[in-house]
């Protein structure tokens, strides 16, 4: 197993691709923290499923908009596992609307939860990295959307792109401690955050027509790479992004 011994916290870990990366580290032998900010019932599947599998998992209630709940995620992690080795920055909400309708408190929440989470949760383990002199790893669920225009979702964009930089940035800054960071950037998968998209076959039609495999991607394409990319054999690679979009992004046909 590649990642025995190694602790996992997954931000948004009872839901979509989120619920698919705790299962997949458990099964890579890691133990595993999983935060949620509204849905128990659905963390506590995942902690069973988990346990099912043989590891072990706590789940924390936190609002990742705040950082007081970020640092206290992080530190009853530590707390109760002794240790903190990987961090998946998972979470993460899109608000669609024609950018001159975009309201303060969407903007607000989007980037919060997108981009400012990611940063703090991030400074949290490092923080945590530096005092146990810990090469860990951070892995951040990102989008094809921190390259590619997404009309409508202008916020959305800007946070993700936010999150390009500040993989970029660290690599550089934390390289010397051993710590690697990198971005996985999904395409179109079929979780809660695309239900419009799933429910409406016209829409749907279209988005599968743009995608050369044919099909929306499933929260198990995303949760192997991670799994690699926390994993020791990943020793060497930081501040890269990885697509998972089923070649989305590069799809460009005159019709
Ligand atoms: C968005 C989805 C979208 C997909 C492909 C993702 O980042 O969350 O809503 O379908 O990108 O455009």
């Amino acid at each position: 197993m590649k990642l025995e011994n190694k602790v996992a916290i997954v931000t948004g870990g009872s839901g979509g691709i989120g619920q698919a990366l705790c299962d997949r580290l458990a099964r890579e032998g890691a133990k595993i923290v999983i935060n949620y900010r509204s849905h128990p019932d659905e963390a506590q599947k995942v902690k069973q499923e988990i346990e099912q599998i043989g590891s072990e998992a706590l789940i924390v209630r936190a609002d990742l908009s705040k950082v007081r709940e970020i640092n206290n995620l992080v530190e009853e992690g530590i707390n109760y596992f002794g240790k903190v080795d990987i961090l998946v920055n998972n979470a993460g909400l899109e608000k669609r609307a024609d950018f001159w309708d975009v309201t303060e408190e969407d903007y607000d929440l989007v980037l919060n939860v997108n981009l400012k989470a990611v940063f703090f949760s991030t400074q949290a383990v490092v923080r945590h990295f530096r005092e146990t002199n810990n090469p860990g790893r951070i892995i951040n669920i990102s989008s094809v959307h921190e390259e590619l225009p997404f009309p409508h979702f202008t916020a959305y964009c800007a946070s993700k792109g936010g999150v390009k930089m500040i993989t970029r940035n660290l690599a550089v800054e934390l390289g010397s401690m051993g710590i690697t960071i990198n971005n996985v950037a999904p395409g179109a998968i079929a979780t809660p955050i695309n239900e419009k998209l799933l429910n409406n076959p016209e829409q749907l039609k279209k988005v599968t027509q743009n995608i050369p495999l044919g099909r929306l991607g499933e929260p198990e394409d995303v949760a192997g790479l991670v799994a690699f990319l926390a994993s020791d054999e990943a020793r060497y690679i930081t501040g890269s992004t990885f697509y998972v979009d089923g070649g989305l992004l590069w799809n460009y046909q005159e019709q």
